[in-house]
């Protein structure tokens, strides 16, 4: 007899079975292993970047990898705030693979992210940040919507949001912030809206992961990110990457989430629960006395 709970492990391993998702931002750092790990769990895949050699490459190398389960993964160009690149993505994949079950809208950029002197912000950088973290969030969610609705899938959208979307100051910029605290509101907007189909809407907000973006952006190395990360993080004995953020997305795209919407799910090991100034003060008063 088969023992119940090695079957219900095989249905976990494939928990993403026959399910069709895009990713854009896929490319490259959290989505790119989000698209790995959504073909690990059966997923078929759409990713959908700017970044065209890089997007290519990354599903040879997936495809490569899983050879034996001869797994369905492309990519297809797609600048998220282009009104023409948003549902020619949509309609390509529908007549592609059928339906779409999964958007993930992952793409973002973080513009002048360390700048926070409100004199000094180029008007035009902060256009730009909101027209990808926050327009092209919301074109991917109004073309998906249109699909899943008119397919009558009870699908899951998904944004990355930041914790940014809770967070203020830490030395980011205020149209990063902003943008991060918009997505939330539309993902909360949405969840409304959406629920009378079926459809979820949730976000997700991590903490710092050493992706390009963050060492690009910090000029460091990977290595050198993540020990800046650790100091600075509240959960001690363990490092966030982006196969961690990737786990989220996955359990917000499975039916184990199926009554989950609306949420936005924090990974950041309990750093935006606390505030560790005020203590930190205190000790050094204590020392000093
Ligand atoms: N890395 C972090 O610490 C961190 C933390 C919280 C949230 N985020 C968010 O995670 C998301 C992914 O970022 P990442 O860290 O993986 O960075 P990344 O730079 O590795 O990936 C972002 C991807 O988005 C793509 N992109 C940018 N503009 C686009 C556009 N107009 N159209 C389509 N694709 C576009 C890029 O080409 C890139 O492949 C972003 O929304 C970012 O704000 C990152």
């Amino acid at each position: 007899m088969e023992d119940p709970s090695s079957s219900k492990l095989s249905q976990s391993s494939r928990r993403l079975e026959g399910k069709v998702a895009i990713i854009t931002g896929g490319a490259s750092g959290l989505g790119a292993s989000t698209a790995r790990l959504f073909i690990q769990y059966g997923a078929i895949v759409v990713i959908a970047d700017i970044q065209d050699d890089l997007g290519h490459s990354l599903c040879e190398t997936i495809l490569e990898s899983h050879k034996d389960s001869n797994p369905t993964i492309s990519y297809i160009h797609c600048d998220v705030t282009r009104e023409d690149d948003v549902p020619n993505l949509i309609d390509s994949t529908l007549s592609k693979h059928g339906k779409l079950d999964i958007m993930f809208n992952n793409a973002g950029i973080p513009g002048k992210c360390y700048n926070t002197d409100l004199i000094e912000v180029d008007g035009e950088d902060f256009k730009r940040v909101m027209e990808v973290n926050l327009y092209g969030a919301f074109l991917g969610a109004k073309h998906a919507a249109r699909a899943m609705i008119a397919k009558n899938t009870r699908g899951s959208i998904i944004f990355t949001a930041s914790l940014s979307s809770v967070m203020a100051g830490e030395g980011i910029s205020h149209a990063y912030t902003a943008s991060k605290h918009a997505v939330l509101g539309l993902v909360r907007n949405l969840c409304v809206e959406l629920g009378q189909y079926g459809i979820r809407v949730n976000c997700i907000s991590p903490y710092a992961v050493a992706s390009p973006m963050l060492t690009n952006e910090l000029n460091l190395e990977m290595k050198r990110v993540e020990e800046k990360a650790y100091e600075a993080g509240n959960l001690k004995e363990v490092v966030l990457r982006a196969e961690d953020v990737a786990e989220a997305v996955v359990y917000l795209a499975s039916e184990e989430a199926k009554y989950v919407s609306g949420l936005n799910l924090i990974i950041d090991g309990g750093y935006s629960t606390t505030n560790p100034v005020f203590p930190k003060c205190l000790r050094l008063a204590l020392i000093n006395h």
